[in-house]
């Protein structure tokens, strides 16, 4: 693609944790509409292998990890024709603006984050100053780039709002020094929850297997989880709050087939929950078949993948080191 045309697009920026393998909610949540908004932005999707140490990582584990993500965000559609994949850690102005803008951030702002708040709990033995700062270097990823959009769940908003704020700050001290984005969230999908207990959401730490749904699950095993989902009490087919696990799965099958909630409810208006449950296993086994076959296929072949994230870095880092030279010198950092 020539500089011009690029330049002329919009920037849209987001990124994964390689802490874990995939679920179906890192599809619905990011990587679908990423797939679906590649044609008109410029974008850089990042693997974001600085924010997974702020949790205990296995170095073999965490290395087969970030090539499975990078493979992953392929399979599900993502082009690196059209688009920049890199690793955070390979671009270090990633690290460079976080300490900067870190002495612009208050301790109450971090400490007011509820994913904080969260994985303080479930890893109480090791609360660490990486995973406070940890929405600081988020909105380092996110302002290296000038991103005008940033696709994400729901469960990224309020760092999205940090990093708004940040943004605004440092433009207020300094005159303009960067784009203030918006977070994009989806209308649908942009909280699945857990298959087990539909009030919280799907994660890919939950010790319960069948709560989640992973992108490398097997057709058998992706049916024979959605058959044994919990549901709720009655027996209507409705999207509804008092009904969180069967609009969950309505949700999945939405996505799935690209169906209405009001088709979905005249569809099964009558039907019982066990015919419904085998619908949408079947749906979403169609769906998930064809990403896990090519991940396969492209995990067979590391050679070409870490070239695609080799150029990505190089990419990545021509307009990372633009920001960041005009951050230090506004700061007063000297510039030899
Ligand atoms: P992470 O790695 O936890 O999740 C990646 C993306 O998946 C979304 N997501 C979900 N969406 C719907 N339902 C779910 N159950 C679900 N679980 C996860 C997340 O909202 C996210 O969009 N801090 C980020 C990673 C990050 C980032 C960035 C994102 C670092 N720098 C810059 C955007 C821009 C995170 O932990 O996502």
């Amino acid at each position: 693609m020539s500089e011009a045309k690029i330049d002329e697009k919009k920037i849209l920026l987001s990124g994964i944790q390689p802490s874990g393998n995939l679920h179906i909610g890192h599809l619905t949540g990011a990587i679908k509409n990423w797939v679906d908004l590649q044609d008109n932005y410029n974008c850089f999707f990042t693997i974001v292998d600085l924010h997974a140490i702020t949790v205990k990582q296995e170095p073999t584990q965490l290395r087969k990890w970030t090539l499975d993500l990078a493979a992953m965000f392929i399979a599900c559609g993502i082009s690196p024709e059209k688009c920049t994949l890199f690793i955070q850690s390979h671009v270090t102005e990633h690290a460079q603006l976080a300490w900067i803008l870190n002495c612009f951030t208050g301790m109450g702002e971090c400490s007011r984050m509820t994913q904080f708040k969260d994985k303080s709990q479930q890893h109480s033995e090791n609360i660490n100053v990486g995973l406070f700062a940890y929405p600081v270097l988020m909105a380092a990823d996110i302002l290296l780039y000038q991103a005008d959009l940033v696709p994400v769940g729901e469960d990224q908003k309020q760092h999205l709002e940090l990093t708004r704020n940040l943004a605004q700050r440092f433009n207020f001290l300094y005159s303009d020094t960067f784009k203030v984005p918006e977070p994009y969230i989806p209308p649908v999908g942009a909280r699945i929850m857990s298959l087990q207990e539909p009030t919280k959401k799907m994660s890919k730490s939950d010790e319960n297997q069948k709560a989640t749904i992973f992108l490398t699950d097997s057709d058998k095993e992706i049916i024979n989880k959605i058959k044994r989902a919990v549901t709720d009490s009655g027996s209507e087919i409705k999207f509804s709050p008092e009904k969180p696990g069967i609009s969950n799965l309505m949700t999945l099958l939405a996505l799935a087939t690209g169906k209405s909630f009001s088709q979905i409810e005249d569809e099964f208006k009558g039907v019982g929950y066990g015919e419904f449950k085998s619908e949408v296993a079947t749906s979403v086994a169609k769906w998930i078949n064809p990403i896990r076959t090519k991940f396969i296929e492209i995990r067979a072949n590391d050679k070409h993948l870490k070239e695609i994230l080799l150029n990505g870095a190089d990419s990545a880092r021509r307009q990372a080191s633009k920001t960041l030279r005009k951050v230090f010198k506004k700061i007063g950092f000297v510039q030899l």
